[in-house]
């Protein structure tokens, strides 16, 4: 037991330092700056847009927002122009240049900082964002605590990341992130029981840019659990629609259903 608890740490670290080392990779790279977020276009626009429209909903103005994971900007720069004052923190410093470059007059602060120590103290930030985040992160109880730490009383978290497929997403499994994690070989026995201790599940996402990338995908009710325990009382789920990939902008569904990706709403 000892010898697979020992295996799930060397496991967790070589897992964060491979994320961060892609990461900062992807920033220097000549491409449009929402791919050195490793996101697709339709995927990227999809989750920004219902975001906002979740966001535009709290209606309120000139709120302290932490954008956790923040990548080049995007949402750092559009939550500004709506009258916000914003803080975006990464742990590449590579990205947090591209995002300096890309504030453009605008009073954004930005940090190189992990998750999993932000340094701010408790409960000072009316939002909290982490977009497309825990999919690269080993210790998702350590950050889910810490996002929460910081997140004042009555403040919401916004959390959005990869889906686990299930029995009910037959479409998925012809899809091309299964079957580049099957045709890797990348699941051993022993990394088989990390992944069962850690309930979590792993697979090989090929990135745009050619560097195969492992990432977690979650089930909601996990992070729900999570959400609960580190003190968000009304946490709401919403899934990037049927068949995710190709109606993703058009479809947030409170059901599972052919999603590959999911939101929560989490409230104090
Ligand atoms: C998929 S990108 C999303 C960027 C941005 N939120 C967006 O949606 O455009 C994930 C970002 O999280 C950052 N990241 C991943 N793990 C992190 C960690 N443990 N601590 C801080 N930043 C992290 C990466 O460097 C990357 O910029």
């Amino acid at each position: 037991m000892r010898q697979i608890n020992k295996s799930v740490e060397d496991f967790k670290e070589l897992f964060d330092k491979e994320q961060r080392k892609c990461f900062e990779k992807l920033a220097f790279l000549d491409i449009p700056d929402y791919r050195k977020s490793d996101w697709s276009e339709n995927i990227f626009f999809g989750t920004r847009n219902f975001f906002f429209k979740l966001f535009k909903e709290l209606k309120k103005k000139n709120l302290k927002i932490l954008d956790v994971g923040c990548g080049p900007g995007h949402y750092c720069n559009s939550l500004y122009d709506l009258g916000n004052r914003v803080i975006g923190i990464d742990y590449s410093k590579n990205i947090i240049m591209v995002a300096k470059k890309n504030r453009k007059g605008r009073n954004i602060k930005y940090k190189v900082c992990s998750i999993y120590s932000l340094p701010f103290q408790n409960e000072v930030f009316d939002v909290v964002l982490c977009i497309g985040v825990l999919q690269s992160v080993a210790h998702t109880k350590k950050a889910v605590k810490e996002l929460s730490r910081v997140t004042k009383k009555k403040g919401v978290l916004f959390i959005s990341t990869l889906k686990k497929p299930s029995i009910f997403d037959l479409p998925l499994v012809f899809s091309w992130h299964v079957i580049i994690s099957l045709m890797n070989k990348w699941f051993s026995l022993k990394k088989l029981m990390i992944i069962f201790k850690d309930n979590i599940t792993l697979a090989t996402t090929k990135s745009y840019f050619g560097y195969a990338r492992k990432v977690k995908y979650y089930r909601a009710f996990g992070i729900k659990r999570l959400l609960k325990k580190a003190g968000f009382k009304k946490n709401t789920v919403y899934y990037s629609g049927l068949l995710g990939r190709f109606f993703y902008n058009k479809l947030f569904l409170k059901i599972p259903l052919g999603a590959r990706h999911f939101f929560i709403k989490a409230e104090k």
